[in-house]
């Protein structure tokens, strides 16, 4: 099918995106990040977040149609990110493109956040069938992806996301918001030995995650120096902390792909920029001859562009949304 022109809209947190596809090909991806407006805070706040994606929605997506050098006439679609995310947030860009395909008279697309990430695999190169480690502040899931549309959840976390663990442990460190981009560098040159923290779940016989453990043992000294006064040695903390988690995505994901005799594997979600994290599965890959794909960090980190693919393939299978689309902010893979 060609002639297949797509809107994609993304808004689930604190970025509000618009890209626009043509025929698989992505023209145009642009992203506005309202890190500067949550960091005062310290974290997102769910209704500022709402209230800024309400003010940039239609400047972002201006730009990503003229940056492609198209007009809202030349829509064959409008696709928008329906959940898993910030249910006010979400909103804001399913009730827009509601209205943009209603008005335009174009189909509309319901995209699942999750599946996006692993879109973003698909635009840096990973082919199916292939073994997916998705990584977000959200989620941690281990996904079989059989084809563009055919996803097997494999594991994923018992109880709090990666990323939201990096996040955590860096606000209680003192780094800050955006935790995660914070601590993968102040983790460099720390010694990574400093703390003991457990592998948790890392030699069970499942694709299962538990971090919530791990970021304990980490409150649990800086409390413990806390008290007794002593100095934090907070490189070492974000050193010995990221390899832990790293450990367990690396042995679990790389288990995963040799159970399921899969020999290609992708990682995606903003987790997926962590320095590591890249360093260590391209490591693990080249020892056990696996193809490995990691999009670049803009397409990890939440964009319309990883949106948009998944748009695209809907597309092509026919999969489309009606009006009633409703903003999901638990949506399941
Ligand atoms: O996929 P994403 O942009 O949004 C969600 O769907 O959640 O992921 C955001 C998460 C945040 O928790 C952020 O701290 C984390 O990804 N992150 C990182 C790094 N860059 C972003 N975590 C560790 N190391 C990084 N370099
Ligand atoms: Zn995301």
């Amino acid at each position: 099918m060609s002639g297949v022109t797509i809107l994609a809209i993304e808004s689930s947190c604190d970025e509000t995106s618009a890209a626009v596809i043509e025929d698989g090909s992505l023209l145009s991806n642009i992203v506005f990040s309202q890190i500067d407006i949550h960091t005062k805070y310290g974290g997102v706040v769910p209704e500022i977040a709402s209230r800024s994606h309400l003010e940039k929605v239609t400047a972002v997506t201006d730009e990503a149609l003229d940056k492609a050098g198209k007009t809202l006439e030349d829509l064959s679609a409008v696709a928008v990110t329906c959940g898993p995310g910030l249910v006010g947030a979400l909103l804001v860009g399913v009730s827009y493109a509601k209205a943009l395909s209603y008005s335009l008279g174009c189909r509309l697309i319901g995209v699942n956040h999750m599946r996006g990430h692993i879109g973003a695999a698909f635009l840096a190169g990973a082919q199916p069938p292939c073994l997916t480690l998705v990584v977000s502040g959200g989620h941690t899931m281990i996904v079989r992806v059989d084809s563009y549309s055919d996803f097997t959840l494999l594991g994923s976390t018992r109880d709090d996301a990666a990323g939201e663990v990096f996040d955590k442990v860096a606000r209680v460190v003192g780094l800050g918001y955006p935790g995660g981009p914070k601590l993968d560098k102040a983790a460099d040159g720390g010694n990574e030995d400093y703390l003991v923290l457990p592998r948790a779940m890392l030699n069970e016989d499942n694709y299962d995650f538990s971090f919530s453990g791990i970021k304990s043992a980490v409150l649990n000294h800086i409390n413990a120096a806390k008290m007794k006064n002593e100095p934090i040695d907070v490189p070492g903390v974000c050193a010995s902390f990221r390899k832990c988690v790293c450990d367990i995505l690396v042995g679990k994901t790389i288990r995963a792909a040799k159970n399921e005799g899969l020999n290609r594997i992708a990682v995606c979600g903003g987790v997926a920029c962590n320095s590591l994290l890249r360093k260590m599965l391209i490591e693990a890959c080249d020892q056990n001859g696996y193809d490995l794909t990691i999009p670049d960090a803009s397409l990890c980190s939440d964009n319309a562009g990883m949106i948009a693919v998944s748009a695209y393939h809907q597309y092509l299978a026919g999969d489309f949304a009606s009006l009633d689309l409703n903003a999901s902010p638990s949506l399941s893979l």
